[in-house]
C-alpha cells in the first residue's frame, strides 16, 4: 500500500515508516527538518535502535521507502497518512497538540482524493474526532473524502524494531468501516491479533497501558519501600507475587521510579483530560506522587550515608532513563543530579553511552570519562541505570579504588551478600538490611 508517515524521522515516525517499507509497502516518510530528512537520505540515523539500519538498507534497495520535506506531494501520492509527531507535555501537563495540528493542516491543504488519515500520536480521547473536524473545515478541495482514524503505537525504546515487526497486538480505531477495512489490510502481513474499536476507545487503550505500567512500578516502589520498613525482601516478595500467573512478573522491578518522554507525560495528560471530564483521578495521582517520591526517598539514603556533605565525592552511575537508549529525558538520574547540585559533595557522573548533557552542569558536578576514574576516590556510589557494564564491574577493584566503601544500587542489580563479604555497605531499594539477631528489637516496632 501506498502510506505517508508524517513526523517521518522522529522516534515512531522512523521505526513505523521502515517498518511498513520491510513489509512490502511503498513509505515516503515526511518531516519538515530538513537536515534530518537529509541524513536520512544519506543513511545516517537519527536514534539507534538495534536492527533498524539494517531494514533501512533493504528498504533502499528495494525502492519501497523514500524521505522527504514535501509533505503535499507525500499527501497526494499515499492513500494512507500516518501522523506520529511528538505530543510532548506543555507546562500544566496536557499534551501538547500544536505539531499535530499543524500536520492536520498541511494534511487538510494537500487531500486530492480518499485518504484514511492515521494518528499514530499518542492523544486525548476525542482528538481524532476533532482532528476530522478540524480538516473538514480546512479542506482545500471540499468534494474529496477523507476518515480520522487511531493506531496507536506501543514501541519500547531499546526494542522498537523487534516491537513494531513482531507487535502482540494492532489497535485499530475507526468509526468508517471502509477505513478500517483498509488499516486492517495495511497490518494483514504481520502476525499478530487486530483488535478493531471506536475511536475513542482506541485513544484511550493507549494511555491505558502506559498509566499501568506506570501504577505496577509506583505500587512495587511503595512495597519496596514497606520492605525495607518492615525489614522483609522485595525480591522474595516479587518471587512470590509473579508465581502467580494473574499477576505475572513484567514491570515489578522496583527502582529509582519511571522516566522516559512517556509515562509520566502520559499520566499527566491522562489525569488533566480524564478531570475536565469530571472523572476521579485519585489513583493515577498517587501512582505520579509515589514516583517522585522514589527520588526523595534515594536522597535521604545518600545523605544518612555521607554525612557532613563536605569534601565528599559522590559517583552516580547511568545517565540515561534505563539501560539500551541514550535518552535521559524525564532520566531519574537527573532530578537525582538536581537534587545533588544542592548540596557540597563533589559528584562524579559516569554512563557508558550518555557522554555529555545539553543542559549547563552546576559546577559541583561532572562527567567521567570512565567508570574507573568515577568511582576513583568515592564515598558514595549510586546505581541509576540497570546498565551491563554496572551488572559485571569487578566489585573487589571498585572496593579498593573508593575511599568509603558504599554503594546504594537503586536498581538491586548487585548481589547484596557479595557486596557485603567484599566489604561494601550495601543499600538497595527494599533488600533486608537486618541481621537475623538484631529483628527482635525491631519486632517490638512493627506489631
Ligand atoms: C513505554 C511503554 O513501555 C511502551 O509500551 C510505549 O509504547 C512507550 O512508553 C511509549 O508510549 O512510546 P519506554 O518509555 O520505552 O516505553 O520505557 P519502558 O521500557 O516502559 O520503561 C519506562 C520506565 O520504567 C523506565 O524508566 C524503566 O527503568 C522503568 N521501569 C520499568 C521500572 O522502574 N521498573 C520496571 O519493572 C519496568
Amino acid at each position: 500500500m501506498k502510506v505517508a508517515v508524517i513526523g517521518g524521522t522522529g522516534y515512531v515516525g522512523l521505526v513505523t515508516g521502515i517498518g511498513l517499507a520491510a513489509h512490502q509497502n511503498d513509505v515516503i516518510c515526511v518531516d519538515i527538518d530538513r537536515r534530518k530528512v537529509n541524513e536520512m537520505n544519506n543513511n545516517i540515523l537519527p536514534i539507534h535502535e538495534e536492527g533498524l539500519s539494517n531494514l533501512l538498507k533493504e528498504a533502499k534497495k528495494n525502492n519501497k521507502i523514500r524521505f522527504t520535506s514535501r509533505i503535499k506531494d507525500a499527501v497526494a501520492e499515499s492513500t494512507i497518512i500516518i501522523v506520529a509527531v511528538g505530543t510532548l507535555e506543555n507546562k500544566n501537563g496536557d499534551a501538547d497538540m500544536s505539531y499535530l495540528f499543524k500536520a492536520l493542516k498541511t494534511i487538510a491543504d494537500s487531500i486530492n482524493e480518499y485518504k484514511v488519515i492515521v494518528i499514530k500520536s499518542t492523544v486525548p480521547v476525542g482528538t481524532c474526532e476533532m482532528a476530522e473536524l478540524f480538516i473538514r473545515d480546512n479542506l482545500r478541495n471540499h468534494l474529496c473524502t477523507f476518515d480520522v482514524t487511531s493506531n496507536p503505537e506501543f514501541l519500547k525504546e531499546g526494542s522498537a524494531v523487534k516491537d513494531f515487526m513482531f507487535p502482540e497486538r494492532i489497535v485499530i480505531g475507526a468509526n468508517s468501516e471502509k477505513a478500517a477495512k483498509l488499516l486492517t489490510e495495511l497490518y494483514t502481513t504481520f502476525d499478530a491479533p487486530v483488535l478493531l474499536t471506536d475511536v475513542r476507545s482506541s485513544e484511550l487503550i493507549k494511555y491505558a497501558c502506559n498509566c499501568y505500567l506506570a501504577t505496577r512500578i509506583s505500587f512495587i516502589n511503595e512495597i519496596a519501600e514497606i520492605c525495607e520498613r518492615t525489614n522483609a525482601d522485595i525480591n522474595s516478595v516479587i518471587a512470590g507475587m509473579k508465581l502467580d500467573k494473574r499477576i505475572g512478573g513484567a514491570y515489578l522491578s522496583p527502582g529509582p521510579g519511571f522516566g522516559g518522554p512517556c509515562l509520566s507525560k502520559d499520566i499527566k495528560s491522562l489525569i488533566n483530560f480524564a478531570a475536565r471530564a469530571d472523572a476521579n483521578v485519585g489513583l493515577l495521582k498517587s501512582v505520579l506522587y509515589r514516583n517522585e517520591l522514589q527520588i526523595t526517598n534515594i536522597f535521604s539514603k545518600i545523605c544518612s550515608e555521607v554525612p557532613g556533605s563536605i569534601n565528599k565525592k559522590v559517583s552516580v552511575l547511568g545517565l540515561s532513563f534505563k539501560a539500551g537508549t541514550n535518552d535521559t529525558r524525564n532520566s531519574p538520574a537527573l532530578s537525582l543530579i538536581k537534587i545533588l547540585a544542592g548540596t557540597k559533595n563533589k559528584v562524579e557522573v559516569y554512563d557508558p553511552v550518555v557522554k555529555g548533557l545539553e543542559i549547563r552542569l552546576p559546577s559541583n558536578i561532572s562527567i567521567a570519562g570512565s567508570l574507573d576514574s568515577a568511582v576513583e576516590e568515592s564515598d558514595c556510589l549510586i546505581i541509576m541505570t540497570e546498565w551491563d557494564e554496572f551488572k559485571s564491574m569487578d566489585l573487589v577493584s571498585v572496593y579498593n579504588k573508593m575511599r568509603t566503601p558504599v554503594i546504594i544500587d537503586t536498581r538491586n542489580i548487585l548481589q547484596d551478600r557479595t557486596a557485603k563479604e567484599i566489604g561494601f555497605r550495601y543499600i538497595g531499594i527494599g533488600i533486608q538490611s537486618l541481621s537475623y539477631e538484631s529483628r527482635e528489637e525491631e519486632l517490638k516496632c512493627i506489631i
